[in-house]
Parts: structure tokens; sequence; C-alpha cells
């Protein structure tokens, strides 16, 4: 569905990732991996999850015929359940479109504080979530906490408040705006890091 190439947003972290020297990588919310897959040409360590063992097998095949699957490894994960990682193991961490998904404000939470947890000191978090400006904010069947569900898919807009309050405690350094698709789907890709 969101094709083989790598995210404008995982080119960008890429570079972000490498400014904060980081080596091993977590993705969450890989889908099938187009930038999973991008990090560990890029020379990063990575750990890529989704719920959907699918898409990870697919990642894993289209590693081994890349000649990167060295640098790859997959886990079966539910982002609402606690990361099977130690506490700071990671250098940096990256989700596109994942925390927008069908989500509660508090799993949401949860999440990021799990993220937190595995990150080591001065580590970076990635992430994008479609926003309140989206065309689709307010359309289809309201479940919500700001989800709202439009030909059979549920996301949860974000709201600045949100972004903000999932920044306590870090340190906030970008909140951009993009589109991305042909609704355009309306993201806002948001970079924060750990104090050292
Ligand atoms: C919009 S897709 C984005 C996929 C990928 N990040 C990309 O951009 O190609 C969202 C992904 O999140 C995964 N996902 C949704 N809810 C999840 C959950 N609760 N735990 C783990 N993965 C989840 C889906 O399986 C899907 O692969």
């Amino acid at each position: 569905m969101y094709g083989e190439t790598p995210s404008a947003p995982a080119r960008h972290a890429a570079g972000v990732f490498r400014a904060a020297q980081a080596r091993d990588v977590l993705e969450l919310g890989t889908g099938h991996g187009r930038d999973a897959l991008h990090f560990a040409r890029e020379g990063f360590i990575v750990q890529a999850t989704d719920f959907s063992p699918a898409g990870l097998q697919q990642l894993e095949d289209t590693a081994r015929d890349q000649g990167i699957e060295q640098r790859v490894t997959t886990v079966v994960h539910d982002v609402r359940d606690p990361l099977p990682l130690p506490d700071a193991s990671v250098d940096a961490v990256f989700a596109h479109m994942l925390l927008c998904m069908a989500l509660s404000t508090k799993e949401i939470h949860a999440a990021v504080a799990e993220v937190q947890r595995v990150l080591r000191p001065g580590g970076v978090f990635v992430y994008t979530v479609r926003h309140t400006g989206d065309a689709h904010y307010g359309a289809g069947i309201p479940h919500g906490d700001d989800i709202y569900e439009h030909g059979g898919f549920a996301v949860h807009f974000f709201g600045r408040d949100l972004v903000d309050a999932l920044a306590d405690s870090w340190n906030l350094t970008e909140v951009h705006a993009f589109e991305e698709g042909d609704l355009p789907r309306r993201l806002w890709r948001i970079s924060q890091a750990l104090p050292r």
C-alpha cells in the first residue's frame, strides 16, 4: 500500500539519527519494512516491529535479497504492549503513521513511555501522525478521543496539545507539517530527544 521506496520522513530521520551518532534503531509499525530496509542500507542496526507477521516476513525476504539481513531483525509486537527490550538499549526510534492508528490517548502515552524507557540517554524519537488539519478529521464515524473511522479505517488525529504532552520531559526539536498521498494525508513529523 505504501510502496517500496523509503518514505520522506525516514530519509530525514536517517540524517537525524546519524547526527545523533545512533547505531541501534528501533522501528515501530514497520509494515512491510520500506523504511527499516532504508535504515539498514544506511548502515544502522535495525529492529523492526509490527503486529502483522505477514509484513515482517516480506521485510525479511527483501532484506535477504538485498544482502542486508545481518542488520535487520523483526519482532511481532503490538504497540499497546510493553516493548520486549531492556531499558536504555537503543539509540533511536522511528514510527511513521503508527501512533495515529486506532489507539486511545492513554495507549499512545503508554507507548511513548515505553519508547522513553528503551532509549539511551540522548536518544532520539522521530514519529509522524495525521493531525487535526487533515481533511478526514471530523468526518466518518466518530469513536471519541479524536478517533474517526473512514472507509473502514480508524485514525486518531493528533492535536498540538497531544504532541506537546507526549514531549513532556523530552527536548522537542521539531514539529514539521507535510503531506503524503493523494487525499492528501496531512501529517506532522515530530522529533524529540531525551536529555543526556
Ligand atoms: C499506516 S501503516 C504504516 C506502515 C509503515 N510505517 C509505512 O509507512 O510503510 C501502519 C502500520 O502500523 C501497524 N499497526 C497498527 N496498529 C498496530 C499496533 N497496535 N501494534 C503494532 N503495529 C500496529 C499496521 O500493521 C501497519 O503496518
